[in-house]
């Protein structure tokens, strides 16, 4: 493969810095890699340098890169009819409806299309206040849902804050502790954490809130484990005042946890379904808000009140039906069960070596490791919502992961283990030997 000279890939950053603006970011402190192509868990830098895609880009590429049988589904729809308009219907939409109907448990089987992961939950939020009459909405403090202003609103997570002061009206965050730091004892974690919420929904008046809207596991936040009980308990509160539940998936659906859908680990089923990412895996844009019948049934003889353009577009369509082939062909759900008890197994051995290892919270390939400066105290590594300057430690972590030839999201104290469902035994070895070569430099600072 042909690759350019270092002044050529010097010249693409700097196009990239000077004309586009990055998402998240200082943009005077940007340090992108440029990605020249992708192969199953790897990516591929303008100079030949490869890196190990341990988060699946942005929890998305579960499939892993560079897989042509997308590129030939998308072509051949290509071929046919690029766009319609949603008022028509292609073959590919009712297959995809049809095959996400199998999929999904319950009476949820009504998918409407759309484009991401925020427009699927902005569409949620939207059909549980027409379909109840009623206008909160109540989500998670550690919570992420999307930059839109009403997905941004319901998130909990400080990428709120700096646009908080125009955040969309009717959301209310509740705080559901997470078991390494609970002070009382984890078993009486879920308890008390329902407990919270039923006084929640007493003051807030029951009668005024449309849903609950929670991940069907924790991502970005710090992949949380929900305790045992909890979503069950949850969806029996729901029931008794007539409260929609959505179940987040966006990034934990489409066998990231070992299961379809997060939330079948936890033996209850949600009012709607938002989905995006795992999808279409990033091979193009897409999202869907997966309804029950109840719901849909309303709208038989009353106008659905949702649109947009690009709704059930054909060849994201074709993209997703072909990625869902996918994970059945090679057994890719199956595959992520397995090697997520592999890391689990090897992270154990990690943290006999790494003394700054507090915590690992996991469930299929969905997984966390949260770094202490002291396992007594439990200080973090990297405050919450840590400051630039409170990140010095961390960030010369982040800075030997990516040296060492690896992709992957560092946030405060967390490093994300969550690559590619495709990945094999070698390729996570691999990869947690350059995470252990970085948390070493951790290690250098522990104080316990
Ligand atoms: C749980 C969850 N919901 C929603 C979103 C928003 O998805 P998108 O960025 O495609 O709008 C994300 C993105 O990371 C997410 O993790």
């Amino acid at each position: 493969m042909e690759t350019l000279t270092k002044s050529e890939t010097e010249e693409i950053i700097h196009d990239n810095q000077e004309y586009t603006l990055f998402s998240w970011s200082k943009q005077k402190g940007t340090n992108p890699i440029a990605v020249k192509y992708g192969e199953g868990v790897y990516l591929y830098d303008y100079d030949g340098k490869r890196y190990i895609d341990f988060s699946s880009g942005l929890m998305n590429v579960n499939i892993g890169h560079g897989d042509q049988r997308i590129t030939a589904a998308v072509v051949k729809q290509m071929q046919e009819v690029s766009y319609v308009t949603p008022s028509c219907v292609t073959k590919v939409r009712g297959d995809l409806g049809k095959k996400l109907a199998e999929i999904c448990p319950g009476d949820l089987n009504k998918a409407f299309f759309t484009l991401c992961g925020a427009s699927s939950i902005e569409n949620a939020i939207k059909l549980a206040r027409l379909y109840t009459g009623r206008h909160k909405i109540l989500t998670r403090y550690q919570s992420y849902h999307g930059a839109s202003i009403g997905a941004i609103s319901a998130s909990g997570d400080p990428r709120r804050i700096p646009v908080d002061v125009q955040q969309a009206p009717n959301f209310i965050h509740f705080d559901l502790p997470y078991a390494y730091r609970y002070e009382y004892g984890e078993e009486n974690l879920l308890k008390d954490s329902i407990s919270q919420l039923e006084r929640m929904i007493a003051y807030e008046g029951p009668n005024n809130i449309a849903a609950i809207l929670l991940e069907g596991q924790s991502g970005s936040s710090g992949c949380f484990l929900y305790p045992d009980g909890y979503l069950k308990t949850v969806r029996e509160i729901c029931n008794n005042h007539g409260i929609l539940l959505i179940m987040d998936e966006v990034m934990s659906g489409f066998g990231r946890t070992g299961k379809w859908f997060g939330f079948q680990h936890h033996h209850m089923v949600p009012d709607m379904i938002a989905m995006a990412k795992g999808l279409t895996c990033g091979y193009l844009p897409f999202g869907c808000l997966m309804v029950s019948d109840q719901i849909a049934s309303k709208y038989d003889d009353v106008v659905l009140p949702l649109g947009l353009t690009y709704s059930a577009h054909p060849v994201s369509c074709a993209a997703a039906l072909e990625t869902l082939k996918i994970y059945e062909d090679d057994h890719l759900i199956e595959n992520a069960e397995a090697m997520g008890k592999y890391v689990d197994s090897k992270i154990e051995e990690l943290k006999k070596k790494h003394p700054t290892i507090g915590d690992w919270r996991n469930k299929g390939l969905l997984g966390c490791l949260e770094l202490v400066k002291n396992r007594k105290t439990k200080e973090p590594m990297a405050p919450f919502n840590a400051k630039p300057n409170e990140m010095a430690v961390m960030n010369k972590v982040a800075a030997k992961i990516k040296e060492l030839g690896m992709y992957t999201f560092v946030r405060w104290s967390y490093i994300f283990i969550a690559p590619p469902l495709c990945v094999t035994k070698e390729q996570i070895d691999e990869g947690l030997e350059i995470i252990s070569q970085a948390i070493s430099i951790a290690d250098e600072t522990y104080a316990g």
